[in-house]
């Protein structure tokens, strides 16, 4: 069974606060699949966990051209993945990925990640990033099949709630 969980008006400030959950609260083995249009706020959020991971924030950049970076934190890895030029899975994989999946210590964070769900690991953690009517806000949809992962981010996420 999937688990949703849907946080209204996150604006900038918001943001690195929900990044700083997510670091505080997930596993050093994780694979996030970012799901949103352009200008949705993708990299914006991996520049903010990538900061907290201890990477430099301006070394993060839209992975566009070169489809994949990998940046090296405080003992943690980011892999930072934009499958938006990517012509299907078979790319994607040819692209090493299971390999990151499964590496320890890292994080895999995939932009449009929707383009090649079919491929995406069974316990990914999808944060599908919405623009609404307030352009300095946005919309999060969280979702994940695996029990563990929205066991961990439900209990984060109210205790992040109640505090704000
Ligand atoms: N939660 C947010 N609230 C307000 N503005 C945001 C938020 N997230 C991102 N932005 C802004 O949206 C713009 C586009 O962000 P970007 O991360 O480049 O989008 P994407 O990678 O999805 O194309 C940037 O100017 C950024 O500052
Ligand atoms: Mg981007």
């Amino acid at each position: 069974m999937t688990s949703k969980l849907v946080i209204e008006s996150v604006d900038l400030p918001g943001l690195q606060v929900f990044a700083k959950c997510l670091v505080q609260c997930l596993p050093s083995r994780l694979t996030i699949g970012l799901i949103g249009t352009l200008g949705a706020g993708k990299t914006t959020l991996v520049q903010a966990i990538s900061a907290l991971l201890g990477v430099d924030r301006a070394d993060v950049t839209s992975p566009t051209f070169t489809l994949l970076q990998s940046h090296r934190g405080g003992g943690q890895t980011l892999h930072h993945l934009d499958a938006y030029r990517v012509a299907d899975e078979d790319e994607f994989l040819d692209l090493g990925v299971e390999e990151l999946f499964d590496e320890e210590q890292a994080w895999t964070l995939i932009e449009w990640a929707d383009r090649v769900a079919d491929v995406m690991p069974a316990n990914t953690l999808w944060l599908k990033i919405l623009l609404g009517t307030d352009p300095e806000t946005r919309t999060v949809e969280i979702s994940t099949s695996d029990h563990e992962l929205s066991q961990a981010l439900g209990t984060a996420l109210r205790e992040m709630i109640s505090k704000s």
